[in-house]
């Protein structure tokens, strides 16, 4: 199965709101199936279909490697219908190069969202799953974490970005453990 290939701010498909799935079907399948793949080869914990340059609202999120699969989700249309607390993880992306910070975001959610078998269900999550669940569904909704910092550090990324495009030094992948 062929990867597909990660969109990195600024992208304009990055910003752009994803629009809802309205047929599962066996190509949407195969999709989904891509991105899961793609998701573990970067590695990353979570990948949107926006990041694949596809607007549709999907995302796959797997916060456990070690047992690859085992809490592996992969939800068409989420969305958010319960949110408490408030909790601070440093993220990272896939599509944010070299740039992690920390994001406030709500502790618990519940997100309900419908399965490639198109049966609706429920995620209670908290922890990093909370914070990955969250994260993911920002990206179809356009939204990058950078866009949950405060301006002066997004001005410093975006100068510091530029100036790594300007020196070809963006093609330098630094593992980062949380890449969502
Ligand atoms: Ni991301």
């Amino acid at each position: 199965m062929a990867l597909l290939s990660i969109r990195t701010f600024p992208d304009p498909v990055l910003k752009r709101a994803a629009q809802p799935v309205e047929n599962i079907d066996g190509s949407l399948a195969n999709f989904v199936d891509s991105l899961v793949q793609t998701m573990y080869a970067a590695p990353g914990l979570g990948l949107a279909a926006p990041q694949v340059g596809d607007s549709r609202r999907v995302i796959v999120l797997d916060v456990d490697h070690e047992s690859q699969g085992k809490r592996l989700l992969r939800l068409i249309n989420p969305r958010i219908v319960e949110a408490q607390g408030s909790i601070v993880w440093q993220e990272g992306c896939l599509s944010v190069r070299d740039f992690n910070a920390d994001v406030r975001r709500a502790a618990r959610v519940l997100v309900k969202a419908v399965t490639l078998d198109q049966r609706e269900i429920e995620v209670e999550a908290d922890d990093v799953l909370a914070v990955v669940l969250q994260h993911e569904i920002d990206h179809l909704d356009g939204k990058l974490f950078i866009d949950r910092i405060s301006r002066i550090k997004r001005e410093l990324y975006r100068k510091r970005l530029a100036k790594m495009i300007k020196e070809g030094k963006t093609d330098e992948e630094r593992p980062s453990p949380a890449r969502l």
